[in-house]
């Protein structure tokens, strides 16, 4: 039988960094509610585009995974932030990795969208209609970010993640997935005003907000993320105890810790790095994923559930047995361009717009 391995994994963090204190100064917040009410203690702000942290972290993967850009099939680019819509992000993805054998698709489900990913091309995998695909999660959130609004600016991050997946006769690879949407929840979490939705002739239109009901999303997340974890490890034939590491999706500690009490497993096995990057959305997973092996956290033949919910409302889960390789079999030196402007000189531009432009209700 032919499985969906991963053999190759890459992350990309923009180099500057964004304390609850700097956000403080901005908000009526502080270090104290943020890190208590999500864990979240600093985050990145990317000073490039999404296809260029998508193109690193991709790189770093192929490079890991001893694989040449020629030779991908496909190219699923998860992302809620890209670039532009036409092209599609991933086209630029593409060009910049010089892929051009492989087809090519940007996939918007938020937060679950790199599990919505690999769970595309684990099936792609399996018929045997390809044998290697990347899968890339890549958000320039802060791009939407209204720095005067406390509710959400706090909450949300930069960076990018991706795995090379490759057939494999060998016993390892992807056991089980579970995705799903809940769409009468959609409202719970959203930018309302942008796409064809937008008003681009109003002044301020410009002016674009993520609001949320904190509350409503996060019981969401809990049964949604419980339920669908409880279905891979039922669908694999694995108990909560012989899973070695569970990397949820990097939303909030409180939804995390909530998350593991229901499915009973040990809290030690969980991957945590929310307090580096706050919610990165659909790149929370595959950055986690490449620091786990990086650290130490991925054994060969370990078994990891990683679960995800956000905007739609989606939610996804996956089951796997990790393979025999740990280390990757090559590096790249690729990396963003160096920033050389100060958070204050990067969100200027946004803060006198937004201070201009935004009324809280
Ligand atoms: C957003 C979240 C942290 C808010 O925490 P909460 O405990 O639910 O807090 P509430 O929304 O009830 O707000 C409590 C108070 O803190 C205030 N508050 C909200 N944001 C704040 C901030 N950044 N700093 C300080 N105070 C804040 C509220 O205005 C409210 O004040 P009030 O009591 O005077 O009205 C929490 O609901 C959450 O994480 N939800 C899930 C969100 C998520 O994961 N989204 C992404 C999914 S992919």
């Amino acid at each position: 039988m032919t499985n969906a391995t991963i053999t190759g994994w890459g992350n990309c963090l923009p180099p500057t960094v964004v304390t609850n204190d700097q956000l403080a100064e901005l908000i009526d917040t502080s270090d104290e509610w943020i890190s208590t009410r999500t864990g979240i203690k600093e985050r990145r702000l990317c000073h490039v585009k999404t296809s260029d942290m998508a193109h690193i972290a991709a790189e770093r993967a192929l490079a890991a995974a001893g694989v040449d850009a020629s030779e991908i099939d496909l190219i699923i680019l998860a992302t809620c932030t890209g670039d532009t819509l036409i092209p599609n992000t991933v086209s630029r993805v593409q060009e910049k990795l010089g892929a051009f054998n492989a087809a090519a698709m940007d996939i918007n489900t938020a937060c679950s969208g790199f599990l919505y990913g690999l769970t595309m091309a684990r099936a792609q995998i399996e018929t045997g209609l390809v044998k290697k695909v990347l899968i890339i999660g890549a958000e320039k959130l802060t791009a939407y970010m209204n720095w005067k609004y406390r509710k959400t600016a706090v909450i949300f991050g930069d960076g990018s993640g991706a795995v090379v997946l490759e057939a494999t006769e060998e016993d390892h690879g992807i056991l089980a997935t579970a995705i799903g949407n809940d769409s009468k929840g959609a409202d719970f979490l959203q930018l309302p005003g942008f796409g064809t939705d937008m008003d681009r002739f109003k002044e301020g239109a410009g002016a674009l907000t993520i609001v949320m009901d904190g509350q409503e999303v996060f019981k969401r997340a809990v049964a949604g993320m419980s339920q669908k974890s409880k279905k891979v490890l039922t669908d694999s034939g694995l108990s909560k105890d012989d899973i070695d590491l569970i990397i949820p999706h990097q939303a909030n500690l409180r939804i995390i810790d909530a998350v593991v009490k229901r499915l009973g497993a040990d809290p030690a096995k969980t991957f945590i790095n929310i307090h580096k990057y706050g919610n990165t959305s659909a790149a929370s997973i595959p950055i986690a994923l490449a620091e786990a092996v990086e650290e130490g956290r991925i054994k060969p033949g370990s078994r990891i559930l990683l679960t995800a919910f956000g905007a739609g409302l989606s939610v996804a889960a996956v089951a796997l047995k990790w393979g025999d390789r740990v280390t990757p079999i090559s590096t790249t030196d690729k990396d963003l361009p160096p920033c050389n402007q100060s958070f204050d000189e990067l969100i200027a531009p946004a803060l006198e717009y937004y201070e201009k432009h935004f009324k809280e209700e």
